[in-house]
Protein backbone atom coordinates (compact mmCIF):
# COMPACT_ATOMS: atom_id res chain seq x y z
CA UNK A 1 0.00 0.00 0.00
CA UNK A 2 1.12 3.71 -0.71
CA UNK A 3 1.82 5.22 2.40
CA UNK A 4 -0.45 7.83 4.01
CA UNK A 5 -0.67 11.12 2.13
CA UNK A 6 -0.40 14.71 3.65
CA UNK A 7 -1.43 18.28 2.94
CA UNK A 8 1.46 20.02 2.31
CA UNK A 9 1.68 22.95 4.01
CA UNK A 10 -0.41 25.08 7.05
CA UNK A 11 -1.70 27.00 4.01
CA UNK A 12 -3.02 23.87 2.28
CA UNK A 13 -4.78 22.24 5.09
CA UNK A 14 -6.35 25.81 5.83
CA UNK A 15 -7.49 26.64 2.21
CA UNK A 16 -8.91 22.70 2.70
CA UNK A 17 -10.81 23.16 5.68
CA UNK A 18 -12.28 26.19 4.56
CA UNK A 19 -12.72 25.10 1.34
CA UNK A 20 -15.19 22.24 3.16
CA UNK A 21 -16.82 25.03 5.47
CA UNK A 22 -17.28 27.80 2.62
CA UNK A 23 -20.43 26.48 0.33
CA UNK A 24 -23.72 26.65 -0.20
CA UNK A 25 -24.89 27.37 3.36
CA UNK A 26 -22.44 30.51 3.79
CA UNK A 27 -24.04 31.76 0.33
CA UNK A 28 -28.06 31.54 0.60
CA UNK A 29 -28.60 29.93 4.01
CA UNK A 30 -26.74 32.68 6.37
CA UNK A 31 -28.09 35.58 4.97
CA UNK A 32 -31.41 34.75 5.28
CA UNK A 33 -31.17 33.32 8.42
CA UNK A 34 -29.68 36.40 9.91
CA UNK A 35 -32.40 38.69 8.38
CA UNK A 36 -34.99 36.08 9.37
CA UNK A 37 -34.10 36.02 12.92
CA UNK A 38 -33.15 39.55 13.74
CA UNK A 39 -30.40 40.75 12.29
CA UNK A 40 -27.03 41.78 14.32
CA UNK A 41 -28.53 40.23 17.49
CA UNK A 42 -28.79 36.99 15.58
CA UNK A 43 -25.07 37.26 14.34
CA UNK A 44 -23.62 37.55 18.10
CA UNK A 45 -25.98 34.50 18.86
CA UNK A 46 -24.33 32.62 15.70
CA UNK A 47 -20.46 34.28 16.70
CA UNK A 48 -21.34 32.29 20.47
CA UNK A 49 -22.68 29.01 18.90
CA UNK A 50 -19.61 28.98 16.59
CA UNK A 51 -17.03 29.85 18.99
CA UNK A 52 -18.12 27.92 22.57
CA UNK A 53 -20.44 24.70 21.07
CA UNK A 54 -19.10 24.84 17.28
CA UNK A 55 -15.54 25.08 17.95
CA UNK A 56 -14.74 22.35 20.40
CA UNK A 57 -16.60 20.19 18.39
CA UNK A 58 -13.85 21.43 15.06
CA UNK A 59 -11.27 20.31 17.45
CA UNK A 60 -12.43 17.39 18.65
CA UNK A 61 -12.81 16.13 15.49
CA UNK A 62 -9.26 17.34 14.47
CA UNK A 63 -7.93 15.77 17.58
CA UNK A 64 -9.40 12.29 17.10
CA UNK A 65 -8.55 12.41 13.15
CA UNK A 66 -4.57 13.47 13.67
CA UNK A 67 -4.20 11.02 16.69
CA UNK A 68 -6.35 8.03 14.46
CA UNK A 69 -4.53 8.65 11.24
CA UNK A 70 -7.42 6.96 9.36
CA UNK A 71 -10.34 7.61 8.32
CA UNK A 72 -13.40 7.96 10.35
CA UNK A 73 -13.96 4.14 11.09
CA UNK A 74 -10.62 3.22 11.16
CA UNK A 75 -9.73 6.62 13.59
CA UNK A 76 -12.10 5.49 15.96
CA UNK A 77 -11.44 1.67 15.74
CA UNK A 78 -7.76 2.44 16.66
CA UNK A 79 -8.37 4.53 19.66
CA UNK A 80 -10.95 2.29 21.12
CA UNK A 81 -10.27 -0.59 19.94
CA UNK A 82 -12.87 -3.46 20.61
CA UNK A 83 -15.68 -1.18 21.11
CA UNK A 84 -19.10 0.09 19.89
CA UNK A 85 -17.61 3.78 19.04
CA UNK A 86 -16.33 2.08 15.57
CA UNK A 87 -20.27 2.42 14.75
CA UNK A 88 -20.04 6.11 15.12
CA UNK A 89 -17.08 5.81 12.50
CA UNK A 90 -19.23 4.49 10.30
CA UNK A 91 -22.80 6.27 10.98
CA UNK A 92 -20.57 9.35 10.36
CA UNK A 93 -19.34 7.00 6.36
CA UNK A 94 -22.46 7.16 5.28
CA UNK A 95 -23.73 11.09 6.30
CA UNK A 96 -21.67 12.89 3.72
CA UNK A 97 -22.40 10.61 0.57
CA UNK A 98 -26.33 11.18 1.29
CA UNK A 99 -25.16 14.68 1.84
CA UNK A 100 -22.90 14.71 -1.11
CA UNK A 101 -26.22 12.78 -3.52
CA UNK A 102 -28.20 16.13 -2.60
CA UNK A 103 -25.64 18.65 -2.76
CA UNK A 104 -24.91 17.95 -5.64
CA UNK A 105 -28.21 18.51 -7.27
CA UNK A 106 -28.25 22.11 -6.09
CA UNK A 107 -24.66 21.83 -7.41
CA UNK A 108 -25.91 20.92 -10.88
CA UNK A 109 -28.11 24.05 -10.80
CA UNK A 110 -25.73 26.42 -10.29
CA UNK A 111 -23.79 24.64 -13.25
CA UNK A 112 -26.75 24.99 -15.35
CA UNK A 113 -26.86 28.86 -14.43
CA UNK A 114 -23.42 29.50 -14.95
CA UNK A 115 -24.56 27.99 -18.57
CA UNK A 116 -27.15 30.28 -18.23
CA UNK A 117 -25.46 32.99 -17.42
CA UNK A 118 -22.69 32.65 -20.43
CA UNK A 119 -25.41 32.59 -22.96
CA UNK A 120 -26.66 35.64 -21.26
CA UNK A 121 -30.45 34.33 -20.65
CA UNK A 122 -30.54 36.00 -18.24
CA UNK A 123 -30.29 39.55 -19.35
CA UNK A 124 -31.28 41.91 -22.17
CA UNK A 125 -34.84 42.09 -23.59
CA UNK A 126 -35.45 38.81 -24.28
CA UNK A 127 -34.84 37.18 -21.07
CA UNK A 128 -36.94 34.01 -19.92
CA UNK A 129 -36.92 34.59 -16.21
CA UNK A 130 -40.43 33.91 -15.22
CA UNK A 131 -41.27 30.85 -13.80
CA UNK A 132 -37.91 29.56 -14.70
CA UNK A 133 -36.58 28.19 -11.64
CA UNK A 134 -39.86 26.00 -10.97
CA UNK A 135 -39.83 24.49 -14.39
CA UNK A 136 -36.10 23.86 -14.27
CA UNK A 137 -36.28 21.88 -11.21
CA UNK A 138 -39.32 20.49 -12.16
CA UNK A 139 -38.28 18.75 -14.99
CA UNK A 140 -36.55 15.63 -15.82
CA UNK A 141 -33.39 15.62 -18.11
CA UNK A 142 -31.78 18.80 -17.54
CA UNK A 143 -31.17 18.96 -13.55
CA UNK A 144 -30.15 15.65 -13.96
CA UNK A 145 -27.84 16.37 -16.41
CA UNK A 146 -26.53 19.23 -14.36
CA UNK A 147 -25.67 17.08 -11.51
CA UNK A 148 -24.23 14.71 -13.24
CA UNK A 149 -21.67 16.87 -14.48
CA UNK A 150 -21.26 18.36 -10.70
CA UNK A 151 -20.57 15.10 -9.73
CA UNK A 152 -18.86 14.26 -12.26
CA UNK A 153 -16.38 17.20 -11.29
CA UNK A 154 -15.90 16.39 -7.81
CA UNK A 155 -15.23 12.72 -8.35
CA UNK A 156 -12.70 13.81 -10.97
CA UNK A 157 -10.99 16.24 -8.09
CA UNK A 158 -11.20 13.82 -5.60
CA UNK A 159 -9.84 11.16 -7.79
CA UNK A 160 -6.28 13.17 -8.17
CA UNK A 161 -5.48 12.30 -4.36
CA UNK A 162 -5.16 14.13 -1.27
CA UNK A 163 -2.59 16.19 -2.69
CA UNK A 164 -3.01 16.69 -6.41
CA UNK A 165 -6.36 16.82 -6.15
CA UNK A 166 -7.77 18.37 -3.20
CA UNK A 167 -4.75 20.53 -2.03
CA UNK A 168 -4.61 21.62 -5.48
CA UNK A 169 -7.75 22.85 -6.81
CA UNK A 170 -8.26 24.05 -2.76
CA UNK A 171 -5.61 26.49 -2.81
CA UNK A 172 -5.92 27.75 -6.18
CA UNK A 173 -9.88 28.20 -5.84
CA UNK A 174 -10.33 29.59 -1.84
CA UNK A 175 -8.19 33.25 -2.86
CA UNK A 176 -10.06 33.22 -6.23
CA UNK A 177 -13.28 32.71 -4.83
CA UNK A 178 -12.81 35.65 -2.00
CA UNK A 179 -11.83 37.74 -5.13
CA UNK A 180 -14.76 36.89 -6.51
CA UNK A 181 -17.29 37.63 -3.13
CA UNK A 182 -15.74 40.65 -2.82
CA UNK A 183 -16.29 42.57 -6.37
CA UNK A 184 -19.55 41.55 -5.65
CA UNK A 185 -19.58 42.68 -2.71
CA UNK A 186 -18.68 46.44 -4.09
CA UNK A 187 -21.03 45.71 -7.13
CA UNK A 188 -24.00 45.45 -4.69
CA UNK A 189 -23.03 47.95 -2.21
CA UNK A 190 -23.10 50.61 -5.43
CA UNK A 191 -26.38 49.91 -6.36
CA UNK A 192 -28.53 52.54 -5.30
CA UNK A 193 -31.45 51.56 -2.46
CA UNK A 194 -28.40 49.68 -1.38
CA UNK A 195 -29.29 50.70 2.38
CA UNK A 196 -32.23 48.91 2.92
CA UNK A 197 -30.13 45.32 2.65
CA UNK A 198 -27.53 46.47 4.82
CA UNK A 199 -30.54 47.70 7.64
CA UNK A 200 -31.97 44.25 6.84
CA UNK A 201 -28.72 42.35 8.02
CA UNK A 202 -27.53 44.71 10.49
CA UNK A 203 -30.51 46.26 12.35
CA UNK A 204 -30.41 44.21 16.16
CA UNK A 205 -33.79 42.68 16.78
CA UNK A 206 -33.77 41.55 19.71
CA UNK A 207 -37.25 40.45 19.74
CA UNK A 208 -36.49 37.78 17.23
CA UNK A 209 -34.24 35.92 19.71
CA UNK A 210 -35.69 32.46 20.65
CA UNK A 211 -34.88 29.55 21.02
CA UNK A 212 -35.67 28.41 17.09
CA UNK A 213 -33.42 31.09 16.79
CA UNK A 214 -30.47 29.39 19.20
CA UNK A 215 -31.28 25.97 17.82
CA UNK A 216 -30.94 27.44 13.96
CA UNK A 217 -27.82 29.21 15.17
CA UNK A 218 -26.53 25.88 16.24
CA UNK A 219 -27.80 23.93 13.17
CA UNK A 220 -25.99 26.68 11.11
CA UNK A 221 -22.39 26.65 12.45
CA UNK A 222 -22.51 22.78 12.41
CA UNK A 223 -23.90 23.03 8.78
CA UNK A 224 -21.39 25.27 8.12
CA UNK A 225 -17.95 24.21 9.30
CA UNK A 226 -19.09 20.59 8.20
CA UNK A 227 -18.83 19.27 11.02
CA UNK A 228 -20.72 15.90 12.93
CA UNK A 229 -20.01 13.72 9.88
CA UNK A 230 -16.58 12.95 9.70
CA UNK A 231 -15.32 15.74 7.21
CA UNK A 232 -13.18 17.52 9.54
CA UNK A 233 -12.14 14.54 11.17
CA UNK A 234 -10.98 12.85 7.54
CA UNK A 235 -9.16 16.12 6.17
CA UNK A 236 -7.55 16.29 10.03
CA UNK A 237 -5.88 12.57 9.17
CA UNK A 238 -3.92 14.74 6.58
CA UNK A 239 -2.63 17.47 8.79
CA UNK A 240 1.16 16.73 9.61
CA UNK A 241 2.23 16.20 12.91
CA UNK A 242 4.21 19.33 13.09
CA UNK A 243 0.83 21.87 12.62
CA UNK A 244 -1.46 23.52 15.07
CA UNK A 245 -4.14 22.09 15.61
CA UNK A 246 -5.88 25.18 17.16
CA UNK A 247 -4.82 27.60 14.38
CA UNK A 248 -6.26 25.87 11.48
CA UNK A 249 -9.98 25.71 13.52
CA UNK A 250 -9.54 29.19 14.10
CA UNK A 251 -8.46 30.25 10.90
CA UNK A 252 -11.48 27.84 8.99
CA UNK A 253 -14.05 29.59 11.77
CA UNK A 254 -12.97 32.83 11.35
CA UNK A 255 -13.09 32.62 7.38
CA UNK A 256 -15.77 30.41 6.78
CA UNK A 257 -17.98 33.34 9.00
CA UNK A 258 -16.22 36.80 7.02
CA UNK A 259 -17.07 34.92 3.60
CA UNK A 260 -20.83 34.31 5.30
CA UNK A 261 -21.42 38.18 5.79
CA UNK A 262 -19.36 39.05 2.67
CA UNK A 263 -22.22 36.62 0.85
CA UNK A 264 -24.58 38.15 3.06
CA UNK A 265 -23.22 41.78 1.78
CA UNK A 266 -23.37 40.64 -1.90
CA UNK A 267 -26.98 39.48 -1.63
CA UNK A 268 -29.21 41.61 0.06
CA UNK A 269 -27.82 44.94 -0.94
CA UNK A 270 -28.85 43.42 -4.73
CA UNK A 271 -32.42 42.05 -3.19
CA UNK A 272 -33.54 45.37 -1.59
CA UNK A 273 -32.25 47.70 -4.55
CA UNK A 274 -34.04 45.77 -6.68
CA UNK A 275 -37.17 45.62 -4.83
CA UNK A 276 -37.95 42.11 -4.01
CA UNK A 277 -38.90 40.44 -0.96
CA UNK A 278 -35.78 38.44 0.56
CA UNK A 279 -36.54 34.62 -0.70
CA UNK A 280 -36.06 32.44 1.21
CA UNK A 281 -33.58 28.78 0.51
CA UNK A 282 -32.16 27.90 -2.38
CA UNK A 283 -34.98 30.42 -4.06
CA UNK A 284 -33.07 33.35 -2.86
CA UNK A 285 -30.20 32.18 -4.88
CA UNK A 286 -31.33 31.10 -7.79
CA UNK A 287 -35.01 32.50 -8.11
CA UNK A 288 -34.18 36.12 -6.74
CA UNK A 289 -31.36 36.94 -8.65
CA UNK A 290 -31.50 36.02 -12.07
CA UNK A 291 -34.67 39.04 -11.56
CA UNK A 292 -31.86 41.16 -10.29
CA UNK A 293 -29.77 41.44 -12.68
CA UNK A 294 -32.18 41.52 -15.60
CA UNK A 295 -33.54 44.34 -13.90
CA UNK A 296 -29.98 45.62 -13.80
CA UNK A 297 -29.11 44.72 -17.23
CA UNK A 298 -31.56 47.20 -19.07
CA UNK A 299 -29.00 49.63 -18.37
CA UNK A 300 -25.65 48.43 -19.29
CA UNK A 301 -26.47 44.67 -20.69
CA UNK A 302 -22.90 43.46 -20.61
CA UNK A 303 -22.09 44.90 -17.08
CA UNK A 304 -24.86 42.89 -15.52
CA UNK A 305 -24.52 39.64 -17.92
CA UNK A 306 -20.89 39.53 -16.19
CA UNK A 307 -21.96 39.86 -12.64
CA UNK A 308 -23.99 37.17 -13.27
CA UNK A 309 -21.47 34.72 -14.59
CA UNK A 310 -19.11 35.81 -11.74
CA UNK A 311 -22.12 35.20 -9.26
CA UNK A 312 -22.71 31.41 -10.04
CA UNK A 313 -19.39 31.02 -10.57
CA UNK A 314 -18.85 31.80 -7.02
CA UNK A 315 -21.84 29.75 -6.42
CA UNK A 316 -20.23 26.83 -8.13
CA UNK A 317 -16.43 26.94 -6.87
CA UNK A 318 -17.66 27.03 -3.49
CA UNK A 319 -20.12 24.31 -3.79
CA UNK A 320 -17.39 22.23 -5.78
CA UNK A 321 -14.82 22.44 -2.73
CA UNK A 322 -17.57 22.02 -0.02
CA UNK A 323 -18.46 18.53 -1.93
CA UNK A 324 -15.18 17.06 -2.39
CA UNK A 325 -14.82 16.94 0.82
CA UNK A 326 -17.82 15.18 1.56
CA UNK A 327 -16.94 12.19 -1.32
CA UNK A 328 -13.54 12.20 0.50
CA UNK A 329 -14.76 10.73 3.77
CA UNK A 330 -16.24 7.62 2.07
CA UNK A 331 -12.95 7.20 -0.13
CA UNK A 332 -10.70 7.34 2.54
CA UNK A 333 -13.00 4.86 4.39
CA UNK A 334 -13.41 2.43 1.53
CA UNK A 335 -9.61 2.61 0.01
CA UNK A 336 -8.37 2.10 3.88
CA UNK A 337 -10.64 -0.25 5.48
CA UNK A 338 -11.72 -2.15 2.28
CA UNK A 339 -8.41 -1.82 0.75
CA UNK A 340 -9.95 -0.53 -2.63
CA UNK A 341 -7.59 1.10 -4.83
CA UNK A 342 -8.59 4.80 -4.61
CA UNK A 343 -10.21 5.41 -8.54
CA UNK A 344 -12.51 2.23 -7.43
CA UNK A 345 -13.33 3.78 -4.35
CA UNK A 346 -14.50 7.08 -6.12
CA UNK A 347 -16.45 5.02 -8.54
CA UNK A 348 -18.23 3.68 -6.22
CA UNK A 349 -19.20 6.65 -4.03
CA UNK A 350 -20.26 8.40 -6.79
CA UNK A 351 -22.73 5.68 -8.58
CA UNK A 352 -24.14 5.81 -4.81
CA UNK A 353 -24.52 9.68 -4.44
CA UNK A 354 -24.97 10.03 -8.34
CA UNK A 355 -27.98 7.58 -8.21
CA UNK A 356 -29.75 8.84 -5.07
CA UNK A 357 -28.85 12.49 -5.82
CA UNK A 358 -30.76 11.51 -9.17
CA UNK A 359 -33.80 10.51 -7.04
CA UNK A 360 -33.89 13.78 -5.03
CA UNK A 361 -33.35 15.84 -8.31
CA UNK A 362 -36.68 13.77 -9.63
CA UNK A 363 -38.62 14.81 -6.25
CA UNK A 364 -38.91 18.06 -7.57
CA UNK A 365 -40.76 17.08 -10.39
CA UNK A 366 -42.04 13.17 -11.39
CA UNK A 367 -41.96 11.94 -8.06
CA UNK A 368 -42.93 15.09 -6.51
CA UNK A 369 -45.90 13.21 -4.52
CA UNK A 370 -43.77 10.46 -2.79
CA UNK A 371 -43.57 11.89 0.38
CA UNK A 372 -41.35 10.30 3.25
CA UNK A 373 -42.84 11.55 6.72
CA UNK A 374 -44.61 14.43 4.95
CA UNK A 375 -41.29 15.62 3.18
CA UNK A 376 -40.07 14.80 -0.40
CA UNK A 377 -36.62 12.76 -0.82
CA UNK A 378 -34.82 15.98 -1.21
CA UNK A 379 -36.16 17.84 1.67
CA UNK A 380 -36.16 14.47 3.86
CA UNK A 381 -32.29 14.13 3.79
CA UNK A 382 -31.76 17.37 4.01
CA UNK A 383 -33.90 17.78 7.47
CA UNK A 384 -32.46 14.02 8.64
CA UNK A 385 -29.45 15.23 8.21
CA UNK A 386 -28.81 18.56 9.15
CA UNK A 387 -31.23 18.28 11.96
CA UNK A 388 -30.36 14.70 13.49
CA UNK A 389 -27.40 13.26 11.90
CA UNK A 390 -24.97 16.61 12.64
CA UNK A 391 -25.75 17.05 15.90
CA UNK A 392 -25.97 13.53 16.77
CA UNK A 393 -22.57 13.11 15.22
CA UNK A 394 -20.74 16.37 16.77
CA UNK A 395 -22.15 15.38 20.36
CA UNK A 396 -20.94 11.92 20.15
CA UNK A 397 -17.77 13.04 18.86
CA UNK A 398 -17.20 15.36 22.04
CA UNK A 399 -18.07 12.67 24.20
CA UNK A 400 -15.34 10.44 22.74
CA UNK A 401 -12.88 12.91 22.87
CA UNK A 402 -13.60 13.85 26.04
CA UNK A 403 -14.25 11.06 27.70
CA UNK A 404 -12.97 7.96 25.50
CA UNK A 405 -10.24 9.16 25.26
CA UNK A 406 -6.97 9.93 27.39
CA UNK A 407 -6.88 12.92 28.54
CA UNK A 408 -3.10 12.70 27.75
CA UNK A 409 -3.73 11.32 24.50
CA UNK A 410 -5.60 14.66 23.65
CA UNK A 411 -3.21 17.15 25.55
CA UNK A 412 -0.32 15.65 23.48
CA UNK A 413 -2.63 16.54 20.21
CA UNK A 414 -4.26 19.50 20.81
CA UNK A 415 -0.48 21.16 22.32
CA UNK A 416 1.73 19.28 19.98
CA UNK A 417 3.30 17.33 22.65
CA UNK A 418 3.34 19.85 25.22
CA UNK A 419 4.91 22.56 23.07
CA UNK A 420 2.28 24.71 21.82
CA UNK A 421 -1.22 26.33 22.82
CA UNK A 422 -0.49 24.73 26.69
CA UNK A 423 -2.51 27.42 28.46
CA UNK A 424 -5.61 27.11 26.60
CA UNK A 425 -5.52 23.08 27.02
CA UNK A 426 -7.39 23.72 30.22
CA UNK A 427 -10.12 25.99 28.83
CA UNK A 428 -10.96 23.90 25.37
CA UNK A 429 -10.77 20.65 27.35
CA UNK A 430 -13.88 22.23 29.53
CA UNK A 431 -15.70 23.04 26.69
CA UNK A 432 -14.79 19.63 24.53
CA UNK A 433 -15.88 17.74 27.76
CA UNK A 434 -18.38 19.69 29.51
CA UNK A 435 -19.88 22.71 28.11
CA UNK A 436 -20.45 21.17 24.33
CA UNK A 437 -22.24 18.39 24.88
CA UNK A 438 -24.36 19.59 27.23
CA UNK A 439 -24.93 22.75 25.17
CA UNK A 440 -25.83 20.61 22.33
CA UNK A 441 -28.71 18.80 24.28
CA UNK A 442 -29.65 21.72 25.71
CA UNK A 443 -30.64 23.63 22.42
CA UNK A 444 -31.48 20.59 20.43
CA UNK A 445 -34.54 19.44 22.89
CA UNK A 446 -35.63 22.95 23.75
CA UNK A 447 -35.92 23.37 19.90
CA UNK A 448 -37.69 19.70 20.12
CA UNK A 449 -40.22 20.95 22.48
CA UNK A 450 -40.90 24.24 21.18
CA UNK A 451 -40.90 23.22 17.46
N1 LIG B 1 -20.08 23.44 5.02
C1 LIG B 1 -20.57 23.32 3.70
C2 LIG B 1 -21.48 24.50 3.38
O1 LIG B 1 -21.57 25.43 4.13
C3 LIG B 1 -21.27 22.05 3.42
C4 LIG B 1 -20.57 20.84 3.92
C5 LIG B 1 -19.42 20.31 3.51
C6 LIG B 1 -21.05 19.99 4.91
N2 LIG B 1 -19.12 19.18 4.21
C7 LIG B 1 -20.11 18.96 5.06
C8 LIG B 1 -22.17 20.05 5.68
C9 LIG B 1 -20.32 18.00 6.00
C10 LIG B 1 -22.36 19.07 6.62
C11 LIG B 1 -21.45 18.07 6.79
O2 LIG B 1 -22.12 24.52 2.36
Amino acid sequence: MTPRENFGSRFAVIMAMAGSAIGLGNIWRFPYMVGEYGGAAFIVVYLVACFVLALPIFFAESIIGRRGRADTFGSMQKLAPGTGWRWLGLLTVLSPIIILSYYSVVGGWSVEYLFKSLAFDFTGPDARIDGFFGHFISSVWEPIIAHTLFIALVAGIVLGGVKKGIETFTKICMPVLFVLVIVLVFYSLSLPGAGKGIAYLVKPDFSKLSAQAAAAALGQAFFSLSLGVGTILTYASYIRADENILTSGVATAASDLFFAILAGFAIMPAVFAAGIAPGTGPGLVFETLPFIFNRMGTAIPWLSALVAIIFFLTILVAALTSAISMMEVGVAYLSEEKKLPRWRAVLYITVFAWVVGILCSLSFGPLANVHILGNNLFDFLDKLCSNWMLPLGGFLFTVFCGWKMSKADVYDEFTNGGTKNRNLFRPVYFLIRYFAPIGILVVFVSALLFS
